[in-house]
């Protein structure tokens, strides 16, 4: 599987950092949602589904965090620690994220506004999707 990960230009002077994300320039496709995750909880792993058409884009402005990607063929694990940087997730992948720091703070940017019915949540059912036998 191809690892996505993206390299925001981090335009750093002496006052500090400041990292630009446009649609369809450094962001891949049009942003219809943004949603970000706190106050998460290292021991407790979330995620667990892929998306039948959304596409999303991860970043970990503070702290860290780390992610599995599964397309039903391979899985990866992403360590995301670096808000310069952005991960690409694509339709189909399945996702779990763990190891959150105490501090993490999670933005995701999607494709889509929110819609339960583009959630694949059983893994069992996504694997036979990926692998055309359901
Ligand atoms: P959930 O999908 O369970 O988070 P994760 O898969 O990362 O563990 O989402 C938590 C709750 O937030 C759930 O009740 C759905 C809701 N939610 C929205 O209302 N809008 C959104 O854009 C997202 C991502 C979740």
């Amino acid at each position: 599987m191809d690892i996505k990960l993206i390299q925001f230009q981090s335009h750093g002077d002496e006052r500090g950092a400041l990292v630009s994300l446009e649609e369809s320039k450094n962001i891949p496709f049009e942003i219809k949602r943004v949603y970000y995750m706190f106050n998460t909880i290292q021991d407790v792993r979330r995620g667990f589904h892929a998306h039948q058409k959304l596409k999303q884009l991860a970043i970990v402005v503070k702290g860290s965090c780390r992610f599995m990607l599964d397309d039903g063929k391979e899985k990866i694990e992403v360590p995301l620690d670096n808000p310069s940087q952005g991960l690409f997730i694509d339709s189909l992948v399945w996702r779990e994220i763990f190891d959150f720091s105490d501090d993490c703070v999670l933005v995701v940017l999607a494709d889509e506004i929110y819609d339960e019915t583009d959630y694949i949540r059983n893994y069992d059912e996504f694997i036979k999707l990926v692998n055309n036998d359901s």
